[in-house]
This record gives structure tokens, C-alpha cells and sequence, in this order.
């Protein structure tokens, strides 16, 4: 028996799970559902992503904690994987107690084996948020072309890639003032010293698929950089020991998520022994399930901070590519952004189970799920040659025969039957190293022989003839015994219709040993419906409910992508307020507090990033246009309400938008 732990990545907790995640969820769980069929030791771990600065700035826009956002969306993630049948051992968090034991103790154990260096930075930095700006969250123009309002790390426009400091004019997204450059100082993950260990590791035999390898080669020929593992405060992640005002990069404890996911696990499983699966030299299995985007992370960094943390590393790495819908993108406009949960709204969770296994293959393509196909494929193959062979059969025993199936099949009966059992090792070779649609087309084959085999024998003429019985009971039979053999080659793919199924057939929970036994003499259960045809409005319901709910008056927009509906516009609730109060902010040297009347929606406090362009007592009394529907932010100092409006690129030069007398506080402005 062998001992193995399966990993899917884990995803990020500040968005929803989509059916681009499912691809890989299914993937893994299909491999994972079909070793434990095979009757191996198997877990499987995931948990959610929780740390890093897109968590915690959301988790502000919102007005709640990081912790209360991260609960949130585990709550939602656990339940959509639930949902489609993912079959996790344990689904934990990254914020958790073993994660934070396990990764500042890794740290240790590299920082002692001399893999941790340290130096000063020069980076970014927001004098309004009192933050460092990660890349993402600066805009300038491209040094190289001058595009503007390009992001911080590459340019849209010719494609270069550039560090934030070489942008023209930057600007924080954040809070839109001009970011400075300060200092700082960084840890850093000396991959260098790992590059002969990982040269060797990267070999092991079905460690990564042959593309994963050459990508390797790749950046070996580049060279391997140090990794830049801290980030400053403030930032929603574990402190780095001794290293006050210090985290660790979100990517440094995500994939000791893993790890600590297991942890967890053992804490529940009587027996389950973490050391003798993560010590170097352990027996057991390690495979992760990734995307192609983060081969980087988990086939040079995680093994290189395994290896010299004292533990074993992965056994494989299995990279799968992106998924397209309908040859493209998702894309939120096209309503082809698709949730797990507006999937489960309209559409049966197994159908994509189904395709997606249909689609993939051991190889990091992207897969395309064409609509059209999708309803095509299921139908032709799910319900009109799988589920059929069970509905073609299952009444006449029921009515007939009391449910009993004949006590011997007829020798052609026999003969297809030893057919498909034959089989079994082929396709258990093919779910093996993941080879899924071939599989798919595999068994398929042996659902159109057994639908030939019905049409041949027609039982619906044998039970019109006076003395063709035993034929009868004895072709139908054959027909729910090759349903059985097809239920088990598709048990890892649709184990939800796969239950019903054995349910009606009256057998237990069906395992890869079985394939080579056979029902016999035997009484099957009343037949219940299997699962129905996809029926192409849902589809099309799916896509509408997708869309971005528009307000927009679509007559009034014009083709030009940078135009915007008036609708648009008067989304944005622009006000006339009255500075009633004016003040410094203890500890923000560029902040004023204002606190605002704002007519018939009462008063309102705002934060404002003026302070250097206007002295506080030269505010009070003033009118300023406020965006009162802002979602509210919480700040170090209390919550800003709203925001108000001023020109200018910062500093002492930022100008406050003033309303022409005889505006009233609460007025719209329109
Ligand atoms: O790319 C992502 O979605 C990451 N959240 C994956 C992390 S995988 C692992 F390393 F934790
Ligand atoms: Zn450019």
C-alpha cells in the first residue's frame, strides 16, 4: 500500500472560488478519489491563502478586520468545494497556529543554516497610507515608451518590465499622492546556494512534467536570484522572529500551509504521524497540483526551503494550464467569470466534473470549456450512453423479474463483460498519470459497445415474446453489469451520480478490485433518475447572472471603451459639505481629520491627506464636495467616511474643490 498527500494550491481568501480554480480541484480530486479507490493511504490537504496586502486592504475597504474577512471566505470557499464534491481531508487556513509554528520555525532553521541574508532596500513608500507600496499599487508612465498610468512592474503598452522607481510621475493607488522613496531593511532567501541541490532535484524521475523541466532549465541559464522574504508593517501576516516591524512574504508561509493543514489533520486522525511524512526520507508520497503561474515558487523555492529546513521534499509537482471559456479569457463583461456558486446555481456540479475531465490531459495546456460542447458532450455522453444503459434495462428486471438479475449471463453477454473487466488496469493507468480524457474516451468506448450490444439483443422486442424470458432477464443483466463496470471507471470523476447509482443497483460502495468481480445473481433496487440532461437556458442563465449587474443605459454609451453612461456617473454620490471641524492627527504628519456636515445625511468623518497643502484652523466653516458613498475604511485612527475631492499632486500643492456660494450642505452635485 503506498502512503500518499495530495495538495491542491491554496487559494486566496479575498476572492471567491471560480470554475477556473475547479479545474484544478477537480483535477486533484479526481486523482486523489481514484487512489483511494485503488485502496492506498491517502490525504488530501487545502486551505486558504490568507495573508499579504490585498487581504488587508480589502478587509479595511470593508470596515472589518483581516480575521473577520478571512472567516468569511473560508466559510464561503469550504462550502463550494463541499458542494462539487472535492474531496478535501481537511481544508485549513494559512492564519492559523501550526501555520505561524511551522513557518517562523523554517525561518530559524534556514536563517541557522545561513540561507537568510540581510540589506537595505530602497523602495516605494506612501507618506498618506504610512505604507510601503507593493508594485501593483503604483502607476506612473512607462520609462521606456511613455505610456501612462502603466502598473508598476511592466508597461501594457510595449510590454517592458521595469522596477516602480523608474516611473515617470508615480502615484499610489492607494491614496493617489505621490509615493516616496525610503529605506528599509529586507530578508532575503539566498536561492543561489540552492541551485546544485535543486539541479538534482528537478531530475528526480516524475518530478515535473518535461515542459515544467525545460522552464526550469530556464531560469537556471538566468541565474538564481536572492528572494526578497519580508515585508514591513503594516501588513496581515506572521512577524519574523526577532526582527521587530518584520513579516514574512506572504509566499514564504503559503505553502507551509500545507504543511500546517496536515498538522491540523493529525490532531484529529488518531494514527496519523505528521513526522513520518514530512521527516527527509519519509516513505510517503508528496504531490502538489498547481497552475503554470507558480511553478516558479513551488519547483524551486518550496523544495529549496524544505530541503534545507530539515524536511522531505515534494515526490511531484503536477502543472496544469489555464482555463479559457469559449476560446477566450474569463472575462466579467462576457459573464464568462464565473463563480463556483453561480455554476452550482443553475448547473449540476458533475456535469463539469465531467467535462473538465474530459478536457484534461498529464501535459500544462490550457483548457477550453466551450459552451456549446459542454451541453453536447454531457448530454451525448453522461445521460445518452452511460446513464442510458441503466434506464434501457433497469424496468423490465424491476417489473419482470422482482429486480433479480439472471443467476449466469449469455456467452455474448459474457464475452463483453470479460471485455470491460479487461480493461481495468488500462484505465487505472490512465487516471494514474493523469491522462483524463483519454480515459474519458476509454471508457466511453466501452458505454457505445455496451448501447451496441442493446440494439443488437433490443430487449424492448424479447419482452414482447412469448418464451424469450430467460434471454430477456439475461440481456438486461448483462446490461446492468456492464453499468456497474462503467459506474466504477467513472467513480472518481462523478461520485455524486455514482452514489445514486449504486444505490439503485443495490451494491456497496464500489472499489478498483471490484472490476474484475461481477454482480451474478443478485437483486437490484427500484431504478432512480441518474441525472438529466443539461438544458441549454441554464447555460445561458448562468452567463446572464455573470454579468456585472448594469444600470447602464446602454443606448446612451457609445462604442469607445473610455466613455462611461451617465448612469455610471451618478453611481458616485457627490455632495456639498460644511467643514464643521478641522484637526491634526496625532502620529500622521500628513493627515487632517474633518469632520463634515453633510445635510440631510447627518455628519460624516473623514480622513484627508492636506495637511501640508492647508493649515486646520484656515478649514473650518468651508464647503468642499464630498463622495459620501464610499465604502467606509477603517484607519489606524478610526474610520474615514468618505472622501473628499481635490486636485494637485500632493504635498503643500493639493486644492481642495470649492462650490460656489449658496450651495447647502447635503446638496448633490450632478
Ligand atoms: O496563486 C495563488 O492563488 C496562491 N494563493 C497559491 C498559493 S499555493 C501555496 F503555495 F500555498
Ligand atoms: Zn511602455
Amino acid at each position: 500500500m503506498r502512503r500518499i498527500l495530495v495538495t491542491s494550491a491554496l487559494p486566496y481568501a479575498n476572492g471567491p472560488i471560480h470554475i477556473g480554480h475547479m479545474v484544478e480541484h477537480v483535477q486533484t480530486d479526481i486523482w486523489v478519489r481514484f487512489q483511494r479507490l485503488r485502496g492506498h493511504e491517502v490525504w488530501s490537504v487545502c486551505a486558504d491563502d490568507t495573508h499579504g496586502t490585498p487581504i488587508m486592504l480589502r478587509a479595511e475597504a470593508e470596515g472589518i478586520t483581516p480575521e473577520q474577512l478571512i472567516e468569511r471566505m473560508h466559510a464561503e470557499h469550504l462550502r463550494d468545494f463541499r458542494d462539487f464534491g472535492i474531496s478535501y481531508d481537511n481544508y485549513h487556513s494559512t492564519h492559523s497556529p501550526e501555520n505561524r509554528e511551522l513557518s517562523q520555525d523554517l525561518y530559524r532553521r534556514l536563517d541557522q543554516a545561513g540561507l537568510i541574508s540581510r540589506r537595505v532596500i530602497d523602495q516605494f513608500y506612501d507618506p498618506v497610507r504610512e505604507m510601503f507600496l507593493p508594485d501593483r499599487y503604483i502607476r506612473g508612465s512607462c520609462p521606456r515608451c511613455g505610456t501612462e498610468d502603466q502598473y508598476g512592474d511592466s508597461c501594457e503598452n510595449c510590454g517592458a518590465t521595469y522596477s516602480p522607481t523608474e516611473l515617470g510621475n508615480p502615484v499610489s493607488v492607494l491614496s493617489g499622492a505621490t509615493p516616496v522613496r525610503r529605506e528599509s531593511e529586507h530578508h532575503f532567501f539566498r536561492l543561489g546556494e540552492a541551485e546544485s541541490f535543486l539541479r538534482e532535484w528537478t531530475t528526480g524521475k516524475g518530478r515535473l512534467q518535461p515542459e515544467a523541466a525545460n522552464k526550469l532549465d530556464e531560469w537556471f541559464d538566468a541565474g538564481l536570484r536572492d528572494w526578497d522574504i519580508s515585508r514591513d508593517a503594516p501588513y496581515f501576516g506572521f512577524e519574523i522572529p526577532d526582527a521587530p516591524g518584520k513579516f514574512l512574504y506572504v509566499w514564504l508561509d503559503a505553502p507551509v500551509g500545507y504543511m500546517a493543514s496536515f498538522r491540523n489533520l493529525c490532531e484529529r486522525e488518531k494514527g496519523l504521524d505528521f513526522d513520518s511524512w514530512w521527516a527527509p526520507g519519509s516513505d510517503a508520497e508528496l504531490y502538489h497540483f498547481i497552475g503554470k503561474d507558480i511553478l516558479y515558487f513551488h519547483a524551486l523555492f518550496w523544495p529549496a526551503t524544505l530541503h534545507f529546513g530539515g524536511y522531505r521534499t515534494p515526490t511531484g509537482v503536477n502543472v496544469h494550464g489555464f482555463l479559457t471559456v469559449d476560446g477566450q479569457k474569463m472575462s466579467k463583461s462576457r459573464g464568462t467569470f464565473i463563480t463556483a456558486r453561480e455554476y452550482l446555481n443553475h448547473l449540476d456540479p458533475q456535469y463539469l466534473r465531467y467535462y473538465f475531465a474530459a478536457k484534461l490531459n498529464e501535459h500544462i495546456e490550457d483548457i477550453d470549456l466551450n459552451l456549446d460542447d459542454f451541453v453536447m458532450r454531457v448530454n451525448s455522453n453522461i445521460v445518452g450512453k452511460y446513464v442510458n444503459i441503466a434506464s434501457r434495462s433497469a424496468g423490465f428486471i424491476n417489473k419482470q423479474f422482482d429486480g433479480r438479475l439472471a443467476d449466469e449471463l449469455d456467452a455474448e453477454g459474457r464475452q463483453l463483460l470479460d471485455r470491460g473487466q479487461g480493461l481495468a488496469e488500462e484505465i487505472a493507468e490512465g487516471y494514474e498519470t493523469r491522462r483524463f480524457g483519454e480515459t474519458m474516451r476509454r471508457i466511453m468506448d466501452l458505454a457505445d459497445e455496451a448501447n451496441e450490444y442493446i440494439n443488437r439483443n433490443k430487449p424492448w422486442e424479447l419482452a414482447k415474446q412469448p418464451g424469450a424470458e430467460l434471454r430477456l432477464q439475461q440481456v438486461c443483466s448483462t446490461n446492468l453489469e456492464m453499468f456497474r463496470l462503467l459506474t466504477l471507471y467513472l467513480k472518481p470523476v462523478i461520485p455524486g451520480i455514482v452514489e445514486a447509482a449504486e444505490q439503485f443497483l443495490n451494491i456497496p460502495a464500489l472499489n478498483w478490485a471490484d472490476a474484475s468481480r461481477a454482480m451474478g445473481a443478485h437483486t437490484i433496487a427500484g431504478y432512480r433518475h441518474l441525472a438529466q440532461r443539461v438544458e441549454t437556458d441554464k447555460v445561458t442563465a448562468m452567463v446572464e447572472a455573470s454579468r456585472p449587474k448594469q444600470t447602464t443605459d446602454r443606448t446612451a454609451k457609445d462604442a469607445d471603451p473610455r466613455h462611461i453612461g451617465i448612469e455610471q456617473f451618478t453611481d458616485v454620490d457627490l455632495r456639498i459639505a460644511r467643514i464643521v471641524v478641522a484637526e491634526p492627527v496625532d502620529g500622521a504628519d500628513k493627515l487632517l481629520r474633518l469632520q463634515l456636515d453633510v445635510g440631510e445625511l447627518g455628519e460624516r468623518q473623514v480622513f484627508a491627506g492636506i495637511k501640508q497643502a492647508y493649515p486646520a484652523e484656515a478649514l473650518a466653516d468651508r464647503l468642499v464636495v464630498l463622495v459620501a458613498n464610499l465604502a467606509p475604511r477603517k484607519m489606524r485612527f478610526g474610520v474615514s467616511e468618505g472622501m473628499v475631492l481635490a486636485a494637485g499632486p500632493g504635498g503643500a500643492e493639493i486644492f481642495l474643490l470649492a462650490p460656489d456660494s449658496g450651495a447647502q450642505p447635503g446638496m448633490r452635485v450632478k
